[in-house]
């Protein structure tokens, strides 16, 4: 890593830092919310830097940057470290955590417990967590009254997804998006601050959104949301072949990656790296005295 140091801009010092009560305001005037994942400090920095308002340590992390085939390997440590590196790079956004599979379902306590180590040894602003079913609202309503806010995330749960039959799409029939509907208001009146739209039609998501008064974030919800959110490594083209349905490829990074890296080892096996340029130099008469030194053992 250079050595650079976090020089404050004038535009960094001006911008004021994401609050819960700018959220719902956002809301209220039709002011897109934009929300993007980050899983450590250089990627939470570029994305604060970015302009989001509000940067998710998801529990994607699992799958995007710990090689893990789905969401629910990653433990609650992981996380934790993951959010406080994260931490180190977010100033002006809202930081939220993920609470990872296991580590909220089994009592209120435990939820308790999990969302005040993301709090306060990581550094994070609010926990997101998924589902509306009896079990989930009754671990928003003891997290937030506890004191600490909580994201909702309905329609596709990566982390129960086997019990929804897999990974797709959700509230397809007029029953089922009913039932989303009804998890989402029951989300809302738990005290979830905001909730997570994820793969539910378009049209479900647009009639819903205004009946809610809490913020709903998209991601395959369609534009009728009040903001969206993508996972970061998506949107970067980082991974080879196309990035999954609801994702947007804003550029495809993995290219120039795998260039420069390329190049590097081609000049080391070619010698031709380092040049003088990244080497430190020592005087003369030090190197003299260095090699007497050498021979006399
Ligand atoms: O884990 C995650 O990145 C998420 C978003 C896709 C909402 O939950």
């Amino acid at each position: 890593m250079s050595s650079t140091p976090k020089v404050q801009t004038d535009a960094d010092a001006a911008r004021l830092a994401m609050t819960l009560p700018r959220l719902a305001e956002m809301k209220r005037q039709g002011e897109a919310i934009v929300m993007v994942t980050a899983y450590d400090f250089p990627s939470g920095e570029i994305v604060d830097a970015a302009g989001a308002d509000i940067v998710l340590v998801g529990d994607s992390a699992a799958e995007v940057v710990l090689g893990y085939p789905s969401t629910v390997a990653v433990s609650l440590e992981e996380m934790l470290m993951l959010t406080a590196a994260t931490r180190r790079g977010v100033r002006g956004a809202l930081l939220i955590a993920d609470l990872p599979f296991g580590s909220y379902e089994a009592s209120d306590e435990i939820a308790i417990t999990a969302a005040q180590r993301f709090v306060k040894e990581a550094g994070a602003d609010a926990v997101k967590l998924e589902g509306g079913g009896e079990a989930q609202l009754s671990r928003i309503r003891a997290i937030v009254g506890s004191g600490i806010p909580v994201m909702g995330h309905v329609g596709l749960t990566p982390q129960t997804a086997i019990a929804l039959g897999g990974r797709r799409a959700q509230g397809r029939t007029a029953q089922r998006a009913l039932a989303v509907a009804a998890q989402a208001r029951a989300v809302e009146a738990a005290g979830a601050f905001a909730i997570v739209f994820e793969a539910i039609p378009a049209a479900v998501a647009a009639e819903l959104t205004p009946l809610l008064e809490i913020p709903v974030i998209g991601i395959g919800a369609g534009a009728g949301t009040d903001g969206q959110v993508l996972v970061l490594h998506d949107m970067l083209g980082i991974y080879p072949g196309r990035a999954p349905r609801p994702a947007k490829q804003y550029i495809e990074l993995r290219s120039p990656i795998l260039a420069a890296v390329g190049q590097y080892a081609d000049e080391v096996r070619a010698r031709s790296f380092p040049t003088a340029e990244q080497a430190f130099s020592i005087d003369p008469a030090e190197l003299a005295a260095f090699r007497e030194g050498l021979e006399a053992g």
